[in-house]
Parts: structure tokens; sequence; C-alpha cells
């Protein structure tokens, strides 16, 4: 049978090699789920308006619900010559009902057809991601715990800089999560609307009435312009712009798990179900699952980039380029997916390394930072004592001993009024105990976060 979207108006077959050119069955198979959730609501719409009659919208209901368990066993053959997974369920109908099935189409076009599949494939993805970043969140929450006595060297510039308490690094990630949450949920708003019935671009002169469908579907809202909604794919590039966030989150985290495990810094092992070996070297416990998270998101990234050329440059309204908006944007979402799923596990079978990150951790001057401020709090104006500080660590240095095994001689041969109390902010733990600032690493306020994570993250 030639495809039913090939009119009377044609006086050739297709070629051949345009059949294979333009399929997109093969990646748009897909969306078969939403296809058929998309058709049944649209028959119950048209009955609803009495441009199908009650029998009429029972049979295409019968006829699609007996081809989705098809779809669902595997046992529906797809035929490329139809093009589309559309086109192959509206075929499969017409086979099965005749003139009842060659009514389904009434009032719509393909255009508003895919992007209704496709908006509602995308809220499914969304609603997954969004539970997937939630246990990832949780399994960081969960090291909050069971780290909470651990203090670690906080970086910049990937030199040490200044002591925190571990649970302030993972809350640092469950805030970066939390924000690719937010961005996925103000996202979806936009994703979330109904486009059925704006037809091909123009909408139809038939009675049909959107809200109907559109409620049919879940959906918040209907879009306003069928011009527009022919036409537009934004919803796709701000999802992917959101998984792009989420995969650099996720390949920075890895980035610095990756140095943490290795016999230089030692700070971390990683969970052996989730590292590799070598083929040659047998001492190696590698750390694959960190490398291809971060080497993974660079298809994400390239996902976001084709969909931006794609999309640049198209008059309105509907163009045939969109077709190939489908195969980066589900990558984009597998890939996410895939490293998410590994992702949380790791992160909660991992353990801190506290002996061999204790043993070095009174080494570059982690507590420089906050006997300049215990200065300050005596009166020396700032960048005076930043002054000074940096001559103790100079000093400190030359005798190879850290800042609170100087003697009180040592210090006072910079600043005369100094004293013993000096001692009291020295040390890696005694700089830690004196940080104050809402958002910073002070024990009590990253104790605070913990506990308003605890019942933000609660299982509903
Ligand atoms: N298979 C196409 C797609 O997925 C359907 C195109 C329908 N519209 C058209 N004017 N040919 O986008």
């Amino acid at each position: 049978a030639a495809s039913p979207s090939r009119s009377g108006a044609f006086d050739a077959a297709v070629d051949r090699r345009v059949e294979r050119f333009t399929e997109s069955i093969s990646f748009d198979h897909r969306l078969y789920r939403q296809d058929i959730a998309g058709s049944i609501a649209h028959a119950q719409m048209l009955a609803d308006q009495d441009i199908l009659t009650a029998e009429e919208c029972q049979q295409i209901i019968a006829g699609l619900t007996e081809i989705k368990s098809q779809l669902d066993e595997g046992s529906f053959p797809l035929r490329p010559e139809l093009e589309d997974i559309h086109m192959n369920i509206e075929q499969a109908l017409i086979d099965k009902l005749g003139d009842v099935g060659r009514k389904l189409h009434t009032g719509r076009s393909r255009n508003d057809q895919v992007s209704t599949d496709m908006r509602l494939w995308v809220r499914d993805a969304i609603d997954r991601i969004d539970a997937a970043l939630k246990d990832l969140q949780s399994a960081f929450l969960c090291r909050c715990e069971l780290d909470a006595e651990v203090i670690l060297p906080a970086y910049t510039h990937l030199q040490r800089a200044q002591p925190v308490v571990a649970p302030h690094y993972w809350l640092a990630y469950i805030e970066k999560f939390q924000r690719d949450r937010d961005r996925l949920a103000d996202c979806r708003k936009r994703v979330n609307l109904c486009s059925l019935g704006t037809a091909a671009l123009a909408g139809t002169t038939l009675n049909i009435d959107r809200d109907n469908s559109a409620r049919r579907l879940g959906f918040e809202g209907v879009v306003e312009n069928s011009i527009d909604s022919s036409s537009d794919r934004d919803y796709l590039l701000e999802t992917c712009f959101c998984l792009s966030t989420i995969g650099i989150h996720l390949s920075g985290w890895a980035e610095e798990w990756i140095l943490w495990s290795t016999v230089e810094f030692d700070f971390i092992s990683l969970p052996h179900e989730f590292c590799t070996g070598s083929s040659i070297m047998p001492q190696k416990i590698n750390p694959d699952v960190l490398e291809l998270t971060r080497g993974k998101s660079a298809r994400v990234i390239g996902s976001l980039q084709t969909l931006l050329v794609l999309t640049k440059g198209l008059p309105l309204a509907y163009n045939r380029d969109l077709q190939e908006d489908k195969r980066p944007f589900f990558e984009a979402i597998d890939t996410i997916e895939g490293c998410l799923e590994v992702a949380a596990p790791l992160v909660a079978g991992a353990r801190l390394k506290r002996e061999s990150i204790e043993s070095r951790l009174e080494r570059g001057f982690l507590d420089a930072t906050t006997l300049m401020e215990f200065l300050i709090k005596r009166g020396t104006p700032q960048r005076k004592a930043h002054h000074l500080i940096g001559g103790l660590v100079k000093l400190a240095t030359e005798k190879t001993v850290t800042l609170s095994q100087l003697a009180v001689e040592d210090f006072q041969s910079f600043d005369a009024s100094l004293d013993e109390s000096v001692y009291s902010v020295l040390g890696v733990a005694n700089a830690v105990a004196a940080f104050q600032s809402y958002g910073s690493t002070a024990p009590t306020r990253v104790e605070a976060q913990v506990q308003r994570w605890k019942t933000r993250l609660k299982p509903v």
C-alpha cells in the first residue's frame, strides 16, 4: 500500500533511495506510546464534538489499544516505507478498520501530532531525570552524616586554599543538582503545553476543541499560535540546555573524584563494583565510570550544539529539517539517564580515606586566612594583616614548619602585640571552627543546611 501521506496528486511512486533517506521510523518508534495516547485523546475529542460518532471512537480506541499491545510485545512490523511511527500506526488502524480508521487524522496534521508526541515524551523524560537527580542528591546527603567529622582541604586553582568540613563539599553538589532540577521544572512548564489541533500550521476549519484533548493528555494548557507551534522546537533546546548543565556538573564532579582517587591525592576509594581493571597491569583499579561520565557529557553538549544549528535560520512554519531533532535529543536524554544511574550508587559506595587525608591536612597553610582574620578582629587593617601573614608563611616555609609550630617570638617579630592567643585559630581544626558567616563551612551552619536538605529531600 502507498503511504497515506501520498495523495492523488503524485504521478510516480517514491524512489527507493528517497524512502531510505527520509524515513524516521528507525528512531521515532520510541514515540509510539505517546502517539497512541495522543490519537486516543484526539478521537475522544472528535467524538465529543460530534465529528466522530461514539461508535467510531470506540472502534478507533479498540484498534489503537490492540496496536499498542503489539508494539509493547515487539510483534508490530515497523515499515520504513511508511516513513515514521505516526504513519505506521495510522496505516495499521486503517488496515483494521477501513474508512473508520481513515477518519482518525481529521483536524490534525503530522506536524502537530509529532510535536504533541514529543512534548509528552519530553515531559516524562524530565520527570524521570528529576527523580534520578533527587536520588543523587540523597546519596550526597547520606555522605554528610557519614563524613560529618572529616575535614578536607578545599582548593582554588587546584592549590590548597582553606579547610572545610566534608559535608560542605557534598552540599555544594546538592545545590548544583537542585538548580538543575529547578531549571528542568521551569522548562517543563513550556514543554507541558498542547499543540494538538494546530494542524499543519494554520489550524483547521473543523469545529475541534483543543482544550478537550489537551486536558485528556494532562497538559497544563494549549499553545496559542499555530504557526509558532508548527515551527517551534525551543522546548527541546532548553531541555537540552538543562541536560548540558547536568552533564557539566557531573563531569566536574567526576574529574574531581578521579583526581582524589589517585595515589597522589589518596583522598577517596571508589567502590570496586564501579571500577574496572587493566588487561595487562594487574595492580590497576581504574575509575572508568567517572572517566566515561566526564567523556559522555561531551555528547550532551554536542546534542545541544546540533539542535541549535539545526533550528537556526528556518523560515516559518514547519520544515522537514525538524525531523533531525530527535536523534540528538534522545541521545542527550539517554546519556544523562545513563550517567545518573551509576552516579548515585557510586557516590553512596565511595569511602573517604580519613587517615591519608588527615596525615597531610596541616600542609599548605589552610589556616593562613583564618589567622589573617584573627588579626583583623583585633583591629589590624586587612591589607596590612594580609601582608603580615604572607611574611609569616614565608618564615614558616623557610623553617619547614606549620604556622602553629612557629614560636610566639616569631609572631611577635612581625607584630609586637601578638601573644599566645594566636594559637587559638591555628591548626586546621581551629581554623574550621572559627568560621561564622551564613553559607560558610562553619560546622553549625553546615549542620543546619544538612537538616534543611533532609526535610527538603524527604521522600513524599
Ligand atoms: N517523520 C516526520 C517527522 O518526524 C513527519 C513530518 C511530517 N510533516 C511533513 N510535512 N512531512 O518530523
